[in-house]
């Protein structure tokens, strides 16, 4: 029998596990080791439900519910999020307790129409409107496109407790639902790569939000988001890490990203590696078809440099490093420099393509020398990619932080 969890009182955790997820939304964030769909009750005069998770694992979360409240009924759904991962329980939710009132943003009321059809008359809520439920206020906080047009917060002044929905998510997922029951740094570990792969595109309107919300001045004990685990310690070292992910600030960092299939390009990788190393500068190199796009993306979020190869095959860029420019230009880079480079053998515009592909995304360039090797590098190639690193990583230290 599934049981919900207490977070604080009156207020429980009913969400589920999805221990084998190891693709989250579709093929845009490899996960290691699962995620949970946070969903909570809050039980008042009347009881309310923040969220619904995926549809296939809608039992297991009634069953938390009902291990509250037995037979009572639910009286308000808050619909934080439409997309699937927080809706698609949404109309099992309504069979179970038809009476409940739905709560949403205006366009999380449409979303939900164009995804499930029936109008349920959804509330529509804006930024700082309210619903007392007994002992307890919820206050909405919309903070459109931190993921979707629909996404809010809810906030129980009485409580202190801020129910952020994807915002500071994170892919842990255990039965120890506290960031204490876990180090500070594997905590922003785990919240840097989920910004990193989901949140990275709308940096702006994070930084604004998180803006607005130190202007309300809200009082937080707890912040229990739609992913992984609740913040009740970390909270301060959050925000902090959060402006400087929003801001994509750099550390002395350069990612390195190629894919190669003679070893040219690689080598060529690696020579620019071993410069930048020697110059004192962190690097990390990745041949993206054998790396984890989730690891890429968390470690190019506070690079200051990234270095794209390619191999020219078929008078083209590799399609996967093409792919990776692709999700590159959603970014809106800020902050950080780049260079392109690779080996070809007829065709010598793949290196200048990749070029503008980085100008294109945002980067600034590194260098005006066109990195095209013919073939093989030969050790004088080598050498000079080795002194072309060690320039990289001078004019990085040198850079005004
Ligand atoms: C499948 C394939 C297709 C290729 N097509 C082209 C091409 O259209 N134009 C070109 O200049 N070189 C082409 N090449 C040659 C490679 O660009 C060249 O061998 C280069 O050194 C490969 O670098 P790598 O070892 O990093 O893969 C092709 C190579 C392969 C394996
Ligand atoms: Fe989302
Ligand atoms: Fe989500």
């Amino acid at each position: 029998m599934k049981q919900a969890i207490q977070i604080t009182e009156n207020m429980y955790w009913v969400g589920v596990h999805d221990f084998n997820c190891r693709h989250f939304h579709g093929n845009m964030f490899p996960i290691e080791d699962g995620t949970t769909y946070n969903a909570y009750l809050i039980i008042d005069k009347e009881i309310t439900v923040i969220d619904t998770v995926e549809a296939e694992f809608m039992d297991i979360m009634l069953e938390r519910i009902r291990s509250v409240i037995g037979k009572r009924k639910v009286d308000n759904i808050i619909i934080q999020h439409a997309e699937p991962d927080h809706s698609g329980g949404f109309l099992r939710f309504m069979q179970e307790y038809p009476n409940a009132v739905p709560y949403a943003s205006n366009a999380g009321a449409q979303i939900m129409l164009k995804q499930y059809f029936k109008d349920y008359a959804y509330h529509k809520v804006k930024t700082l409107d309210e619903i007392n439920t007994g002992s307890y206020t919820l206050t909405f906080i919309e903070m459109p496109l931190i993921h979707w047009p629909d996404n809010m917060m809810t906030y129980v002044k009485e409580a202190h407790v801020l129910f952020s929905n994807d915002a500071f998510g994170q892919h842990i997922a255990g039965y120890e639902l506290y960031d204490d029951k876990y180090t500070l740094n594997k905590c922003l570990e785990k919240a840097k790569e989920y910004y990193a792969n989901i949140v990275m595109p709308y940096g702006d309107r994070v930084k604004k939000k998180l803006q607005d919300i130190t202007e309300l001045n809200l009082e937080i004990d707890m912040i229990a988001p739609s992913h992984g685990i609740i913040w009740r310690t970390y909270i301060n070292e959050l925000l902090e890490a959060y402006m400087d992910y929003a801001t994509m600030k750099p550390e002395n960092k350069v990612v390195i990203v190629y894919e190669s299939i003679w070893r040219h390009t690689q080598d060529m990788a690696e020579a620019l590696a071993e410069g930048i190393g020697q110059g004192g500068v962190a690097v990390r190199v990745y041949k993206e078809s054998e790396t984890s796009s989730a690891l890429i993306m968390s470690e190019l979020l506070n690079a200051k440099a990234l270095l794209v190869g390619s191999g020219c095959y078929n008078n083209e860029i590799a399609s996967n490093i093409s792919g990776f420019l692709t999700k590159l230009s959603t970014c809106h880079i800020k902050n950080k420099k780049a260079l392109g480079f690779g080996s070809y053998g007829w065709f010598r515009n793949t290196t200048a393509q990749i070029n503008e592909r980085l100008q294109a995304c945002g980067f600034e360039l590194l260098s005006d020398q066109l990195l095209a090797q013919n073939y093989t590098p030969s050790q004088d190639d080598l050498s000079a990619l080795e002194a072309l690193g060690q320039e990289i990583a001078n004019s990085i230290k040198n850079e005004a932080e």
